[in-house]
């Protein structure tokens, strides 16, 4: 009896699918850090790396709560031949587990890039067919995130190629992320939030506020605006370990102070993933302020973890509220529109309730918040339940005015 009962369960257990958990606790907050890809494209070097790290820590970013220095693609040089990936040589000449371990040394961690299909998107190897052992090699170099992505994949089930990645990244024994780079095709936020930490949502970002850039070949890249647009429906989807990401920032990289203040502003309402893609070892004061503004930051890295809801427009505004911890939320006004613009603002017209995620009600008639503004860092004055216009806002073209509102005692 016992025999057949023992038997029956090892033939339950071989025939179930092996799947992994992934790793848990990566990313009750949306993840932070840096990637190689919008400033350096292919022009990356174990120099580049190490420059970038030390700028993290000498800048104060590391301190900020940035902490992934992401190399993506263009690292690889050939498989051996057992078939393990090497990096190229020419580039990092004394190897990827030497840059993990210099990142390691200055407190920050190490990101690496790789595909689902035979090739990256700039043609090095892709991981089909090697998902185990390029797991296991990233896991012996010391990386703790992987980006992977989903060019060159005709013919592979994209939940298919993600759990594969996700079993082989638990089964090598390091606590890697895995940041999920497919683009929003397939809808991965409908079957992926066992399987990935973050996953794109909008095709790939490029420097520019609000023009598509679109290419012969058939595709097209978003301005900021274009992200924040496909990202805005898909709030229900994200929480506390598994996040939209509409891909990385773009903040220093040649659009004005405001259109990037703008920018990393809605990237926070949105509780989106911070990856910078400047040169952080040359920066300039606007953008790093931009960047450290740790009031807004903490916007981003709420707790409760909710993406922010864009609750109404008006005359071509934006009013958008997120939700945070201890009763507060966070509220942004965006002007995407060419012409500065005012707003006689009545607290009594925002009285809603979050009933898609957090169930949070404002309450402006009934609870008074203090009023700090996000960007000049001062407190200005209290919001009123008396229905009557309490202030006129000013938004200056492809800009925001933002406010920490908490519960006044
Ligand atoms: C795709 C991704 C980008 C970047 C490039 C690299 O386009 O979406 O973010 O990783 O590949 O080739």
């Amino acid at each position: 009896m016992k025999f057949v009962a023992l038997t029956s369960v090892v033939l339950a257990m071989v025939a179930m699918p092996m799947k992994a958990q992934k790793w848990e606790h990566l990313a009750d907050t949306p993840q932070m850090g840096w990637s190689t890809w919008n400033k350096f494209q292919g022009n990356i070097s174990e120099d580049v790396i190490k420059g970038i790290a030390d700028a993290m820590v000498e800048s104060g970013l590391k301190d900020a709560g940035y902490t992934y220095i992401n190399i993506d693609d263009c690292w690889h040089g050939q498989r051996d031949a057992d078939g393990f990936i090497q990096a190229d040589p020419v580039k990092f000449p004394n190897g990827m587990k030497a840059v993990a371990d210099y990142v390691h040394s200055k407190g920050l961690k190490l990101g690496i890039y790789s595909d689902a299909g035979t090739g990256t998107c700039a043609n090095m190897p892709g991981s089909l067919g090697h998902e185990y052992q390029d797991a296991l090699q990233y896991a012996r170099w010391g990386v703790d995130y992987l980006k992977y992505d989903w060019c060159n994949t005709p013919n592979i089930n994209p939940q298919g190629a993600y759990q594969l990645i996700s079993d082989a990244l638990r089964a090598a024994g390091r606590p890697i992320f895995l940041s999920m780079c497919e683009w929003g095709n397939s809808r991965p936020w409908k079957w992926a939030r066992e399987i990935g930490h973050s996953w794109r949502t909008t095709p790939d970002i490029w420097c520019s506020f609000d023009s598509l850039r679109v290419f012969d070949a058939g595709y097209s890249q978003f301005g900021v605006m274009q992200c924040i647009q496909f990202n805005d429906s898909l709030r229900q989807y994200a929480g506390p370990g598994y996040w939209n990401d509409p891909d990385m920032l773009e903040v220093g990289n040649g659009m004005t102070e405001s259109e990037d203040r703008a920018h990393f502003t809605m990237w926070c309402m949105m509780a989106s993933p911070l990856i910078l893609g400047n040169d952080l070892r040359n920066m300039s004061e606007a953008t790093r302020n931009i960047l450290m503004n740790k009031e807004m930051i903490a916007v981003d890295q709420d707790p409760l973890g909710v993406q922010g809801l864009h609750y109404c427009d008006h005359d071509g505004l934006q009013f958008w509220f997120k939700p945070l911890t201890d009763g507060r939320w966070a509220m942004a006004v965006l002007n995407p529109t060419r012409q500065d613009a005012s707003y006689e603002l009545n607290w009594q017209d925002f009285n809603l309730t979050d009933t898609e995620v957090s169930k949070r009600s404002t309450q402006f008639d009934t609870t008074v918040y203090s009023v700090f503004n996000l960007w000049t860092h001062r407190q200005e004055g209290k919001t009123q339940k008396k229905n009557k216009v309490e202030r006129t806002i000013t938004v200056k073209s492809h800009d925001v005015v933002a406010y920490l509102l908490t519960p006044w005692k």
